[in-house]
C-alpha cells in the first residue's frame, strides 16, 4: 500500500479504535481514547522493532484471518481486516501469539509513554499469570477467550467485551479451539517491560 494511503488507513483504524475505548468507563479506557484523539499519529520513518527483542516476525494464522472475515458486532474489525496484510506481526516470546503494536516506543507510530496494538490469541493459548506496571485494557474484537484477573476464576469474554487490568494486577489468558482478536492499550507512568514479571 502506498505510504499516503497507508497513513490514511491507519488513521481511520485509530479513529475506530478510539471509539471502542471510549465505550469503557475506567480511567485507563478514557485515557486511551483521549490519547488516540490527541497525539501525533504520523507513521514513523524509523524502522519498527518488535515489542521484545525475543519476538520473531510471523504472519497471522488462517484461523485468525477467517475470524476477520466473519461478521463481528464490533465495527473496528472491518478497518483491521482492510489493513491486516500491511501490518507487521511478531510472535510474542511471552505469550506465543501474534502481536502488531500500532503505537509504542519502537512501533509503527512512535510514542514513549503509550502503547496500543492488536493481539491475536491463537487457538490453544495458555498465557500464564503475569503482571506489569502499566494499566492495561483489552477489548475483544472477534472470537472469544478467557481471562483470569487477580488469581480468580477464568471468565469467557466475547466480541465487544472490555477487560480492565490495573497496574500490577496478576492476569492470565486462555483460548480453546477457536481464536480471539483483541485490542490492547498500556498507559500510566511506566509502559516499559522493565518490571514485567510472570507470577
Ligand atoms: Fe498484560
Amino acid at each position: 500500500m502506498r505510504s499516503e494511503l497507508f497513513q490514511a488507513a491507519v488513521d481511520t483504524l485509530l479513529t475506530a479504535i478510539s471509539v471502542e475505548f471510549a465505550r469503557g468507563t475506567s480511567a485507563a479506557c478514557l485515557r486511551t481514547a483521549h490519547l488516540l484523539r490527541s497525539i501525533d499519529t504520523t507513521i514513523s520513518t524509523e524502522s519498527i522493532q518488535p515489542v521484545s527483542s525475543h519476538d520473531t516476525p510471523c504472519s497471522l494464522p488462517d484461523s485468525v484471518l477467517e475470524l476477520l472475515e466473519t461478521n463481528s458486532p464490533v465495527p473496528t474489525v472491518s478497518e483491521i481486516a482492510a489493513l491486516t496484510r500491511d501490518l507487521q506481526w511478531s510472535e510474542s516470546a511471552r505469550s506465543r501469539t501474534p502481536i502488531s503494536e500500532l503505537i509504542g516506543p519502537t512501533s509503527l507510530i512512535k510514542h514513549q509513554s503509550f502503547r496500543v496494538g492488536l493481539f491475536a490469541l491463537i487457538p490453544g493459548i495458555d498465557y500464564a499469570d503475569h503482571a506489569h506496571p502499566a494499566d492495561e485494557v483489552y477489548i475483544v474484537l472477534a472470537g472469544s477467550g478467557s481471562w483470569s484477573l487477580g488469581g480468580g476464576a477464568y471468565q469467557v469474554k466475547r466480541a465487544g467485551d472490555i477487560i480492565d487490568i490495573p497496574s500490577m494486577m496478576t492476569h492470565a489468558m486462555r483460548t480453546g479451539p477457536t481464536p480471539a482478536l483483541t485490542l490492547y492499550s498500556w498507559t500510566g507512568d511506566d509502559v516499559s517491560f522493565d518490571h514485567y514479571r510472570f507470577c
